[in-house]
């Protein structure tokens, strides 16, 4: 296998698929970072239970990928994309999940609709179109290779982490420069022999990659603002969506109401206190 010293000089031109992958998701690229998701990991707010959630979530993708990567290694179009020893993110996943959830984490896994969305989208074209891999593959791990390593720092400092403990899976350690690494990946991309109606498939795939990613984080959101995490530790992963958010409303509609009538009890104290000072 190759490796990341012998990454190719070439200069790209226009006409690259790194080049175009890249400049046809860049609107969809700032979206993601403008989700309610990730903009709390840039504010340095993200929370014990949003993270979770998240590698919940990024567990069940990349399970799929890796699986569907594997499936397809040999395939023309995968083969020079196909990097597992650098890449491959499930097992520091698991790791991360056991670290945060314990021994029984998998029952433990919950994920929100647009996850499944995403899953079956994955296994679909794994079966049907192995050339739009690469827009999955290039989507989730260049992202990981690039913000990724800031997030990963960010979320140590938000939620107190000692040290790389439940941080593997920001971490590469099979790719010691990301940014030689990522001219090492997208000379692979550019190296992918694709006829031009595969190509407009490849780039129409990674913008709605894009997509399935901005859908899981507004999805995570939702059920972050509307599920108590003790719930959320007990629904399992084969929960339908509706029941995962038929529990919550209820919970929701009865605090809203306490939070009304301790506003109420706030005001009057507040005007009893100002009387009783005049
Ligand atoms: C907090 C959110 C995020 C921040 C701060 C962030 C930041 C960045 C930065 C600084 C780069 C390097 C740009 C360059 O080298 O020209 C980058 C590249 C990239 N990001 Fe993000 N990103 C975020 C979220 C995401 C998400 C959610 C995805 C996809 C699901 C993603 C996918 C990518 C990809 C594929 C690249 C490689 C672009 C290329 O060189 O072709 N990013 N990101």
């Amino acid at each position: 296998m190759e490796t990341e010293t012998q990454t190719t000089t070439e200069q790209m031109t226009n006409s690259d698929l790194s080049e175009q992958i890249k400049e046809v998701t860049k609107e969809s690229h700032v979206r993601a970072e403008n989700t309610e998701l990730m903009l709390s990991f840039q504010r340095g707010q993200v929370t014990m239970p949003q993270h979770k959630l998240l590698l919940c979530s990024l567990y069940e993708v990349y399970k799929v990928l890796e699986e569907e990567m594997d499936r397809n290694s040999h395939h023309p179009c995968v083969a020079p994309i196909y990097f597992p020893a650098e890449l491959a993110r499930l097992g520091t996943l698991e790791k991360d999940l056991e670290y945060f959830n314990g021994q029984d984490w998998r029952e433990k896994v919950v994920v929100p609709a647009a996850t499944k969305r995403y899953c079956h989208r994955l296994r679909q074209i794994g079966k049907e179109n192995p050339e739009f891999l690469v827009a999955h593959a290039y989507t989730r791990y260049l992202g990981d290779l690039s913000g990724g390593q800031v997030l990963g720092r960010i979320a140590q400092k938000s939620m107190g982490l000692k040290g790389s403990e439940g941080l593997s899976f920001f971490a590469f350690p099979g790719v010691s420069s990301p940014n030689r690494f990522k001219q090492l990946y997208r000379s692979r991309m550019n190296s992918v022999e694709l006829t031009e109606e595969e190509r407009n498939g490849v780039l129409e795939e990674a913008v709605r990659a894009f997509e399935l990613n901005i859908q899981v984080f507004d999805d995570l959101q939702k059920m972050l603002l509307s599920v108590p995490e003790n719930k959320l530790q007990t629904l399992s992963t084969h929960t339908t969506p509706a029941k995962m958010l038929q529990i919550p409303r209820a919970i929701v509609q009865s605090s809203a109401l306490l939070r009304t009538l301790l506003g109420l009890f706030v005001a009057l104290a507040t005007v009893s206190i100002g009387i009783y000072a005049f």
